[in-house]
């Protein structure tokens, strides 16, 4: 069950970052994203809100591939899990939340930003990994980079992803999938401007079809 997690992140190939205040602000959004082709949201617990909104959307929105973004704890992965989080992202490679998520048997993707954090997350049994900051950390020149010395890794670039930039990352083959506020942004959620959350999700959606 947890490969079918990877796999459907895979097959979407877009993971939105998600920042929302609670239950209904976190529905909407997610009602947005589908209505753009999207059933995947990764909800950042950089609200004292995300957790609900995780719940609420694992609960009611059951078609879509709710993650938890921002898990840095290993209480904060128990807390994801229990409101029914199907896979874990962390900004780092933290080994006991990698562990815990583990026990779990939910899939943890750990941000890495270097060949020994890479290492070490190999090290854990982590197959796929998100690339953060992607874009500070040189961006697909870095995912090529990174890939020569570890065949069979999966990234899944995040941090200054956009429309402009999406294909250029989509298009290699190490990349499962790529991650990103862009479609999801902050402002446009609190101006409750669902149309063009759903119209930047369709786009990306259409880019990475092609
Ligand atoms: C994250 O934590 O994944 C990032 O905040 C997303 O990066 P972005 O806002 O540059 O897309």
């Amino acid at each position: 069950q947890a490969g079918d997690v990877v796999a459907a992140l895979g097959a979407h190939r877009l993971v939105p970052v998600v920042v929302v205040d609670g239950a209904d602000e976190g529905a909407r959004l997610a009602d947005a994203l589908v209505a753009g082709g999207l059933p995947v949201a990764e909800i950042t617990l950089r609200t004292a809100g995300g957790i609900d909104a995780i719940r609420a959307v694992a609960r009611t929105q059951t078609d879509v591939v709710v993650g938890a973004g921002t898990v840095t704890t290993v209480d904060q992965v128990d807390a994801v899990v229990d409101a029914g989080a199907r896979y874990i992202v962390s900004p780092g490679l933290s080994a006991a939340v990698v562990r815990r998520a583990q026990e779990h048997g939910v899939p943890v993707l750990p941000g890495v930003a270097t060949p020994s954090e890479i290492m070490a997350a190999l090290d854990l049994g982590i197959d796929v990994v998100k690339l953060f900051p992607a874009s500070v950390v040189g961006g697909p020149a870095a995912i090529k980079a990174f890939s020569a010395p570890f065949p069979g890794l999966r990234f899944v670039p995040t941090g200054g992803v956009s429309a402009a930039n999406l294909g250029d990352y989509l298009r290699l083959a190490p990349v499962l999938a790529v991650g990103g506020s862009w479609m999801v942004e902050k402002s446009l959620v609190a101006q409750g401007d669902w149309a063009e959350i759903t119209r930047r999700t369709a786009d990306a959606v259409a880019l990475a079809a092609t």
